[in-house]
């Protein structure tokens, strides 16, 4: 059906055959000897009232921002007097600001760059209708090639043509804690953790009148993942490759489990859970309102935000092992306004210097291997162990594993099963899905 990651030894897209997009690893780099001599340019050189730049993404909580204005610092220090024009549209997820970027691509009103996931949501919403160029040949200078492992640009690649460059990488699948409280309740949390012991644990927060389970679906994609790392716990890496290459069917009993566990912890959610956001769900945590919350690790960048030590994480249930990959990239607009400044953010992005501001204070960790350790927290090191070391596996919620119209139609079957928590209406749904995304 659709594709997945090779956890093996570097992130790969697996085509199938009936896939379709034909993603390419490994092809040749294609000279072009113009946008070289736009690389090379300095961006002085550029006219007088083009040194603007507009930067597109949703990166608006406090993290998030923080996190953007150290890409920003680096920039204007590698490029000064350029103005950046930081449009953003807030909502997690890119939920709100992907239909905004859509029209105004489809209104051939491009920002100069954009945020993106690579996969299927880079490759079917940007790049196949026309609305990049490529940047294969960033990746000839400053020792990209040795810098970047050949795995992280093939997820950008197509066709021998590379698209963008990767700020980052998350982790999908952490639980986060509120330690206080849970020692208060008389809880601890090892270095992984079970469904039973979660729910067990759900079940004494619930008789002590706490909130287990933090959720903020304002934005629905929240709930989405919390489903996406449940089924990875009961599916496990295999049944992941299995269920999104198609050999593994959406109403499959284990599909059907990992729905069941997901109706449960509807039971422990805060009340207030669909007026919040993700980052407010994490704030709810700090404030020891709820004890858990199910979300990728830019979740780290709110902690440290708010300077909060009172933290700690686990993989998500049954998923120790595995790291659900949620990378970010910023890709070039066709006909992008101010091209050249552009082309000198992605320069930028890919630069170390930007790759070791952004990452600590994002909660991700950076595409490139030969950034400075040191520089990075507990848990960063963490989240690097389990990037080398565990299964590699890519998210659907988030845009890399299947085309969007599947994507959308796991949030609409989300949003109906929390209402009706109909188990055979969830799976059907789903596997209707699957069918038309493969017959499309
Ligand atoms: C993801 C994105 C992350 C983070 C998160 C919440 O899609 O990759 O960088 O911003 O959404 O907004």
């Amino acid at each position: 059906m659709f594709l997945a990651f090779n956890p093996i030894d570097s992130i790969k897209l697996i085509i199938f055959d009936n896939m379709h997009l034909k993603l390419r690893f490994c092809s040749p780099f294609i000279a072009l000897a113009s946008m070289f001599a736009l690389i090379q340019a300095p961006i002085s050189s550029q006219a007088a009232g083009e040194k603007k730049l507009e930067v597109f993404s949703w990166w608006t909580s406090g993290g998030e921002a923080a996190a953007l204005d150290a890409l920003f610092n680096t920039f204007k220090k590698q490029n000064p007097g350029v103005e950046i024009i930081n449009a953003t549209v807030a909502g997690g997820g890119g939920s709100a600001a992907q239909p905004v970027l859509q029209t105004r691509l489809a209104g051939g009103n491009p920002p100069d760059t954009w945020q993106s996931h690579p996969g299927y949501e880079m490759f079917a919403k940007y790049v196949e209708p026309g609305y990049c160029e490529e940047i294969t040949e960033l990746y000839k200078t400053d020792g990209w090639d040795k810098a970047f492992p050949k795995g992280i640009v093939d997820i950008v690649t197509k066709d021998g043509k590379t698209y963008a460059v990767l700020a980052g990488v998350h982790r999908g699948n952490v639980l986060w804690y509120n330690k206080k409280l849970l020692e208060k309740n008389g809880i601890t949390i090892g270095d992984k953790i079970g469904f039973d012991e979660f729910f067990a644990a759900c079940d004494k927060l619930k008789k002590a009148g706490v909130a287990a389970l933090g959720v903020g679906d304002s934005g629905i994609w929240a709930s989405a993942q919390l489903f996406e790392n449940t089924l990875l716990g009961v599916v496990g890496p295999q049944g992941w490759s299995d269920l999104f290459s198609g050999k593994m069917k959406w109403d499959d009993p284990q599909v059907k489990k990992a729905m069941g566990y997901f109706a449960k912890m509807q039971d422990y959610l805060n009340p207030d859970h669909a007026a919040m956001s993700w980052d407010q769900a994490i704030g709810a945590l700090m404030e020891g309102k709820v004890a858990f919350s199910s979300m990728g690790d830019w979740a780290q960048g709110e902690f440290l935000k708010a300077k909060n030590q009172d933290y700690g994480w686990v993989s998500h249930p049954g998923t120790d092992g595995s790291f659900i990959v949620v990378a970010d990239g910023f890709v070039l607009a066709k006909g992008a306004p101010h091209k050249e400044a552009a082309l000198a953010w992605l320069k930028s992005i890919g630069s170390k210097e930007a790759q070791e501001a952004f990452n600590p204070l994002k909660g991700s960790i950076p595409a490139r291997t030969d950034v400075d350790k040191s520089k990075f927290d507990a848990y960063h090191q963490w989240s690097m162990g389990s990037f080398a070391k565990d299964k590699l596996l890519p998210s659907c919620v988030h845009g890399v594993a299947a085309p969007p119209a599947f994507k959308q139609s796991l949030e609409d079957a989300v949003t109906a099963f929390i209402v009706d928590k109909n188990v055979d209406n969830f799976a059907n749904a789903l596997v209707q899905a699957a069918k038309e995304s493969e017959s499309q």
